[in-house]
């Protein structure tokens, strides 16, 4: 079976040079290799969250999707459409929305982040943010979860919303008792190029320090001039570590070309130079495709006719698959009949139990399936430190989160910041939170 890569991609600016060499330029690559089907979609809908000119939604849509086009995505291969042609991914958002933990949107980092900035300024938390920002992480989850993708290529900062994605798959598969969705893992490539702007720091819209894929020959040349150097003089040494012009010319040349320039740059090489050679390079990579772009932006009728084709055929996995989703969760006529065997007198709960071992007491909690065991503690002098480390778990501010160790993100519950308990195997966070919560309110119901 070929490996499922999708990745979304939200129309808020006009593509940069930092874009192609860090993600078009990797993807594209990726989604030709033949053991892989690759998704790549516009993210409109996100794009929303931000965005509220309908004049510039519609444009940055056509930028970026004539930009992919132009750079060589094959269209035939390649799943490519816009978010927005696709309703099942807003209905599911829905069920999706209804298995998520309001508290596990609470932690989302862009959501923290935008409430810490209202708390500097002294603003009430909320100023200003919208529930889509809030409700992103889950909105993703359902681009990600429709089509079951294995993996999904992100940059870092993107890496808690796969996690969400996952807790959230999870969360649905265990409450309607089946293996409706894959567990997608985030890609991060460490190994494609980050690459600095015109002021050294990494190429970032934020920091407006961009250099636009598309500009014309004279304005590249132009910007390329512009980049920050140091002022060591012609024949002195300088140090290509140290040149943003050199990471640029390296993202683009083949490794011996880099390796040449890095000789030069030790012999004395002048900075107008390096400058022209930096923009030959780049050049030549974009030239063929620029006119590819200009004729695309020329003609919105043709990559509307695309992006519609790749509409119907993520439509034709999509369609099937929703309609097995609402049947789960009880959306379905009133003739159908129940397949699920889950009826509210079957629900059972998770379980808090202690045992010992040579180390000591130890506690667990057991997950509803009666099976998985989702956190174990550490082991305890005193049965009664057990017990009641036990009780602190079910107080409601528990100290429960996702914490990384080597690499690997687990569940931990702490007291007084001392490790307690962690979490075992695969369940996420949203998981052991709902099932502690339930736990919680049928000991209240009791
Ligand atoms: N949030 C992503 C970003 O800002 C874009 C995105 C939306 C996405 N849906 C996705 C990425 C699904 C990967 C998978 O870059």
């Amino acid at each position: 079976m070929s490996t499922r890569v999708l990745t979304g991609i939200k129309p808020t600016g006009s593509p940069h040079l930092g874009n192609y060499a860090g993600a078009i330029r990797p993807s594209i690559a990726a989604s030709d290799k033949a053991d892989v089907q690759a998704f790549f979609f516009l993210a409109d809908y996100h794009a929303l969250v931000a965005c509220d000119d309908p004049l510039k939604v519609q444009r940055m849509t056509l930028e970026v999707a004539a930009t992919w086009l132009a750079l060589g995505l094959n269209p035939d291969r390649a799943l490519f459409y816009r978010q927005s042609d696709i309703p099942e991914i807003p209905e599911l958002t829905w069920l999706l929305t209804c298995v998520t933990g309001k508290g596990l949107l609470n932690r989302a980092h862009a959501y923290k982040a935008a409430v810490d900035a209202n708390l500097h300024s002294a603003l009430d938390p909320d100023h200003g943010i919208n529930a889509g920002l809030y409700c992103y992480p889950v909105l993703m989850a359902a681009d990600i979860l429709l089509f079951n993708a294995h993996q999904v290529p992100v940059g870092k900062d993107q890496v808690q919303h796969i996690e969400i994605a996952r807790d959230l798959a999870q969360r649905f598969n265990h409450v309607y008792g089946h293996e409706h969705f894959t567990l997608p893992e985030p890609v991060v490539d460490a190994s494609s190029a980050v690459l600095p702007g015109l002021d050294g720091r990494k190429m970032s819209k934020s920091y407006d320090n961009t250099i636009g894929l598309w500009l014309s020959p004279s304005a590249l040349k132009q910007a390329i001039a512009g980049i920050v150097t140091n002022s060591k003089l012609p024949e002195e040494v300088k140090y290509p570590d140290e040149s943003a012009l050199f990471a640029i010319y390296q993202a683009f040349a083949s490794a011996q070309e880099s390796a040449a320039l890095a000789q030069q740059f030790h012999d004395g090489i002048a900075w107008g130079e390096v400058k022209a050679m930096t923009f030959a390079r780049v050049e030549q990579a974009l030239n063929p495709a620029r006119e590819r772009y200009a004729a695309l932006i020329a003609q919105p009728a043709q990559v509307e006719h695309l992006l519609q084709a790749g509409a119907e055929r993520a439509r034709a996995i999509a369609q099937p698959f929703i309609k097995q989703l609402r049947h789960a969760v009880g959306l379905r006529p009133l003739t159908a009949s129940a397949v699920s065997a889950k009826s509210p007198a079957a629900k059972k709960f998770a379980r808090l139990s202690t045992f010992r071992d040579s180390e000591g007491f130890r506690f667990k909690l057991s997950a509803s399936d009666g099976k998985t065991v989702l956190l174990e503690s550490i082991a305890f002098e005193e049965a009664a430190a057990c017990g009641k480390a036990m009780a602190a778990l079910k107080a409601p501010d528990a100290a429960i989160a996702m914490e990384q160790t080597d690499g690997i993100a687990t569940v931990v519950f702490r007291i007084a910041n001392e490790v307690v308990a962690n979490g075992l195997g695969d369940w996420g966070l949203a998981c052991v939170l709902q099932e502690l919560e339930e736990l919680r309110l049928h000991d209240a119901d009791k």
